[in-house]
């Protein structure tokens, strides 16, 4: 995925603006944890620095969260208390520093040893810093086992988003929803907010009676809807991974382990396109080891959901664009499980080395589309996101293209969304898979996941794993400079394999003989095109088209108002460079109803280019923005607002 280079750069730009005034947590150190995959999690933590949390992981660790927390749809608050477990890795110790962005603290108590509850004094910086939000210092002279905040969140949380009903398919009732990677559950919980620290949690939840709430946790299929909720979510993980959301949701299952949550209208389609979600998981477990986790639910949220999926335990949270009758838009389940592996059991250590999750993850989507759906659709879609990667490594920044960052590299976590950690790690994997062999590859892989499970690592630890279990155990296949080549040098490597397409051969000659003499492709042909395919078409069009032959195409495949979000994306940028100015209410209509930015940014990036363009942008952006969710508000506002003032604003 693949989001546009400007994107990142905008978003890079103003968390630069906001770093510099502001105290940093720490200076960030060299990864110099060794390969001892036995090593306990505080070892490693202390080996390596986390730049985007205040807490110091090497001091105390968070070993449980018990949240009792109170859902107002009128305030858009959450409210209640964090009791934190505390396991005090330093015993000198006197203070406990925790991560929060826009919380309201009221007040913060200690257990003592006798079991009475004191209250505790702390302390929130003056300064918030734009990326990294508030540090919470609480002085801990005694160092409590459990600590208790008692708190609320603000309306503007950036990991929550509160929507009114007209926001939801139902239009009755409100729907609010947590994104917390990549750093915003510090905007809900106050915590240690790195993924270095890793906790079990359970959670007791009231809500509006009617409102259904679910967590990344064991969610009960048949849990009666009372407005009384709790949740355990046994195994360890890190904050990022904890969610919520409350609304008008209902169950539908797809086996017995797995299922669809959604709104009542979206349930029964979203299961019939999820249909091979238990095929994938049977498949993934063979392939890696046993799914760990329990249930496997799918959550379907509301147009706005900023991301097309993410990975939260036992619940993946899902964009509903992807359900759009063919399932050829399901890989994006088949990510999101395969973090039930990558990622969510062998987890980044800092945002740095988030290629291990995502590359790794990237990887094996693939592996599961090939085994489900076929080598021609799993190579299309390698394909397309390679496609992207050479386009933003034109005029990417070069530091952004290493897999394994370097301190400093990444001002904003949430810019990692870049084809560098996705593609490139993934196609490093499948490198390293062509070299030794899938057999050898796959096992080693499931005896990664086994050895580094529910541990966090960095990028030098899975260097040096794979050191000692595929370079040094199967000499002469790969050398070290060729593996560095990958992980630390910018670019694509020259050893990078290379995927050869005939259906999208097909798809290059259809469009070449249309672009030469306007025959259209034969419609016996088109007929079968998937999502894929239309996607190639597009993408492979010259920069811009005249608008006799935008109408011809449109006349032929009604781009313009495709109800495929996919197609959309590709066409509404072609058609604004174009000056097609008659998918302008398309256009418009798109960005009213659609909030995953890598839907929309490549449009508003477009219109951003132009005085007309602008506003365009401008005048959307003013009607979708109640509806939009602060990520996405934060990316198209800088797009906006870097058009408008070529120099990026200092704050
Ligand atoms: N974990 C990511 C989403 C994410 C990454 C959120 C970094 C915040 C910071 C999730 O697994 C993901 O990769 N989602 C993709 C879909 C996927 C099919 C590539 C997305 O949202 O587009
Ligand atoms: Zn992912």
């Amino acid at each position: 995925m693949r989001h546009t280079p400007l994107m990142l750069s905008l978003a890079a730009a103003l968390a630069l603006s906001a770093c510099a005034k502001n105290e940093t947590p720490a200076t960030a150190a060299t990864p110099a944890a060794s390969s001892t995959a036995a090593a306990a999690p505080a070892t490693q933590a202390a080996a390596v620095t986390d730049e985007h949390s205040f807490s110091q992981p090497d001091k105390v660790r968070t070993t449980d969260l018990a949240l009792d927390l109170a859902v107002d749809f009128a305030k858009k608050t959450l409210s209640g208390t964090a009791t934190l477990t505390l396991d005090w890795v330093d015993p000198t110790a006197t203070q406990l520093i925790l991560d929060t962005r826009d919380l309201n603290i009221a007040k913060i108590e200690g257990q003592g040893a006798d079991g009475q509850w004191a209250p505790l004094q702390f302390k929130l910086a003056d300064t918030a810093d734009k990326v990294l939000g508030t540090k919470l210092t609480i002085e801990t002279p005694e160092r409590p086992k459990l600590v208790r905040v008692t708190y609320s969140t603000s309306p503007n949380a950036s990991g929550l988003q509160w929507l009114d009903p007209a926001m939801t398919a139902g239009k009755k009732q409100p729907f609010m929803f947590s994104q917390s990677q990549q750093i915003h559950a510090r905007s809900w919980v106050p915590l240690q907010d790195t993924p270095q620290v890793r906790f079990t949690y359970t959670a007791h939840v009231t809500a509006p009676k009617d409102a259904m709430v679910l967590m990344s946790a064991d969610n009960d299929p048949k849990a009666a809807r009372d407005g009384d909720y709790t949740f355990k979510m046994p195994q360890a993980i890190p904050s990022y991974l904890l969610a919520i959301a409350a609304g008008d949701l209902v169950f539908q299952p797809i086996t017995d382990t797995a299922g669809v949550w959604a709104e009542p209208s979206m349930a029964k389609p979203a299961a019939t396109e999820f249909a091979d979600t238990g095929k994938m998981i049977d498949t993934a477990g063979s392939l890696y080891g046993p799914y760990r986790w329990g249930r496997y639910d799918i959550l379907v949220l509301p147009p706005s959901f900023p991301y097309g999926g993410m990975e939260n335990p036992r619940l993946t949270f899902a964009t509903p664009t992807v359900i759009v009758g063919d399932k050829s838009l399901v890989s994006l389940v088949a990510h999101e499980l395969a973090h039930s592996w990558s990622g969510n059991l062998v987890t980044f250590s800092t945002a740095k080395d988030a290629w291990l999750n995502e590359g790794l993850t990237s990887y094996v989507e693939n592996r599961l589309v090939e085994a489900l759906y076929g080598k021609e659709r799993s190579d299309m879609e390698l394909v397309i996101s390679r496609n992207e990667l050479k386009a933003e490594f034109n005029d990417e920044n070069k530091s952004l293209q290493r897999l394994a960052g370097k301190p400093g590299d990444l001002k904003d976590p949430d810019d990692n969304l870049s084809s560098t950690v996705y593609t490139k790690g993934a196609w490093f994997m499948q490198f390293l898979e062509q070299r030794y062999g899938r057999e050898a590859f796959d096992a080693f892989l499931r005896g990664y996941f086994d050895h580094f499970a529910f541990q966090s690592i960095s990028s030098q630890q899975f260097a040096d794993y794979a050191k000692a279990n595929l370079l040094d155990k199967y000499p002469g296949k790969v050398t070290q400079e060729e593996f560095d080549a990958w992980l630390y040098e910018p670019g694509i490597p020259t050893t990078a394999p290379q995927i050869v397409s005939p259906k999208f051969d097909a798809v290059d000659a259809a469009r070449k003989a249309w672009l030469e003499d306007g025959t259209l492709p034969a419609a016996d042909a088109t007929g079968k095109w998937t999502t894929q395919e239309w996607v190639h078409f597009i993408e492979g069009m010259p920069a811009t088209l005249n608008t006799s032959q935008m109408a011809a195409l449109d006349a032929a495949y009604k781009f313009t108002g495709t109800p495929n979000a996919e197609i959309a994306q590709r066409w509404y940028p072609l058609a604004v460079r174009s000056g097609y100015t008659q998918a302008n209410e398309a256009i418009a209509a798109f960005l009213q109803k659609i909030g995953r930015r890598k839907l929309i940014m490549p449009t508003y990036n477009e219109l951003a280019k132009t005085p007309e363009g602008l506003k365009l942008a401008e005048a959307t952006f003013a009607k979708a923005k109640p509806g939009y969710h602060p990520i996405t508000t934060g990316s198209v506002q800088s797009v906006i607002d870097a058009a408008k003032n070529p120099k990026p604003a200092q704050q």
